[in-house]
């Protein structure tokens, strides 16, 4: 097995991702937000691109699951069943000379680690977002930010069961903002005040909840692989039983191996009867479920698989990231999989002369019907390349006077740098067997392994 060793230092990968527009610091121009940051043109396209292979993968090319979209505000009683507004909390010490404040779980000594200061007894600080609703900011209308999508599937789920006649087990699905007023932050996009989640509550029979749980952790571990994280940089962690959340039977983190180290990026957890049976109580309503089998109304137990769609960013662009020489140059690269990548083709012309111009819109605007395609005419076409390698963009479709003649056009492999030429007819089909995984030699009708040429 390949040893572990984080694939880029942070410093290098947040340089990056602000020199080519993947992720800035939220309102940079008033200094910036602490722990809050705006994804850019690029990034938002790798976040939806990772939102759209976990929806495939958990609920599009399944039978057992559906999707939810609640609301973000949601009954303050919510919060009280759920159990947030009572423990949802960090120990916090505040240093008695600078004033600054500490997690007193996660300080080594009795005294500030800035200054050395004495600091003070801790106090529990709650980690949900005050707000109002309505006109009137009084105790009686506050309402919390969501500190997890979760909730929103608890209390939805005799609405799906009624309207979907979904038997157990089956499970709902959940991708969206979450809110967290943290007290330790920094590390990039690794913990934010705002976030997203992409949240499964799977809904089994008591007594078949291990299997079930076994199975989520084997599933969403794989799905990590098949977005080209390298496996020697994930690793299960079982917590236990003193760090178990309240609500936790069994739990595991899939761990990622960030520059900073090993830490969750996805927590799997086995949550029993606790949700229903606490919203039965808080709301008055029955939440159980008929089983047809044994003619009984049960509380079906919850499995949940919760990951974090920044820390899945995060470690992509982590694992992706690398540095090598590619025709005698230095590069920057992201070896991104085509499914993530924000970028899957760029058109290239060789040149900007205004003869190569038809052809070159031609074939832009007809891939752009189909993939997030980029057009690049400025400056030499090593530095195009480059530059398409630096935001993990899989394949360059260059165009050249031959195109002119023989309806043909160069594409160039990120990784391998290896070029093949191929008719403009069928381009599409040619490309999305490539960004399927065909191995580029297998070739189109018409098309031939390239080494050489005016694209050189
Ligand atoms: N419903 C269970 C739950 O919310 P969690 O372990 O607190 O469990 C699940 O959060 C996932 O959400 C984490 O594994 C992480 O990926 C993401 N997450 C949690 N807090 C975050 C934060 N402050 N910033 C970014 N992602 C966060």
């Amino acid at each position: 097995m390949t040893e572990s060793r984080p694939a880029v230092d942070m410093e290098k990968l947040v340089s990056l991702c602000r020199r080519r527009g993947f992720i800035f610091p939220s309102s940079e121009i008033y200094g910036g937000l602490s722990s809050c940051w705006d994804y850019g043109p690029l990034g938002v396209e790798l976040k939806r691109n990772i939102k759209q292979a976990w929806w495939r993968a958990v609920v599009q090319q399944r039978d057992d699951m559906v999707g939810l979209d609640a609301s973000i505000l949601m009954h303050p009683q919510v919060w009280q069943a759920s159990g947030h507004v009572e423990g949802f909390s960090d120990p916090l010490v505040e240093c008695k000379s600078c004033h600054k404040r500490w997690r007193s779980d996660e300080l080594e000594g009795d005294k500030c680690p800035d200054c050395g200061g004495e600091l003070t007894e801790p106090k529990l600080f709650n980690l949900m977002f005050k707000t109002f609703i309505g006109p009137v900011e009084d105790e009686a209308s506050v309402v919390y930010l969501r500190p997890e999508t979760a909730q929103g599937m608890f209390v939805n789920f005799e609405n799906v069961v009624n309207t979907t006649r979904k038997r157990l087990p089956f499970g709902i699905a959940q991708i969206g903002k979450s809110f967290r007023n943290e007290v330790t932050t920094g590390n990039f996009i690794f913990r934010c005040r705002e976030f997203e989640q992409m949240e499964i509550e799977f809904f089994v029979k008591p007594g078949t909840d291990k299997q079930w749980f076994d199975y989520w952790v084997e599933e969403r571990l794989n799905w990590y692989v098949s977005l080209g994280i390298r496996k020697e940089n994930l690793k299960l962690r079982q917590h236990t039983k003193e760090e178990l959340a309240h609500y936790a039977r069994e739990c595991y983190d899939i761990n990622y191996l960030y520059p900073m180290g090993w830490a969750e990026m996805e927590g799997i957890a086995n949550r029993g009867d606790f949700d229903l049976v606490q919203h039965a109580k808080f709301s008055g309503k029955g939440l159980s479920y008929y089983d047809e089998e044994t003619k009984e109304h049960i509380v079906p137990y919850i499995i949940e698989p919760s990951a974090g769609v920044d820390r899945t960013a995060l470690a992509v662009l982590c694992d992706a990231y690398d540095e090598d020489v590619a025709d005698g140059e230095p590069r920057v690269l992201l070896h991104l999989h085509p499914s993530i990548a924000p970028i899957k083709v760029a058109v290239l012309p060789l040149s900007r002369k205004e003869t190569l111009a038809p052809l070159s819109k031609e074939v832009y605007a007809e891939l752009r019907q189909q993939w997030m395609t980029s057009f690049d005419e400025a400056q030499s076409i090593g530095r195009r390349y480059r530059r398409q390698d630096e935001i993990g963009t899989p394949f360059c479709v260059t165009i050249d006077f031959q195109s002119l003649e023989d309806k043909q056009v160069t594409i160039r492999e990120r990784d391998s740098l290896r070029q093949i030429r191929v008719p403009i007819e069928g381009l599409r089909a040619t490309l999305q067997a490539k960004l399927d995984g065909e191995d580029l030699f297998v070739l189109p009708e018409g098309g031939k392994i390239w080494k050489g040429g005016e694209t050189q």
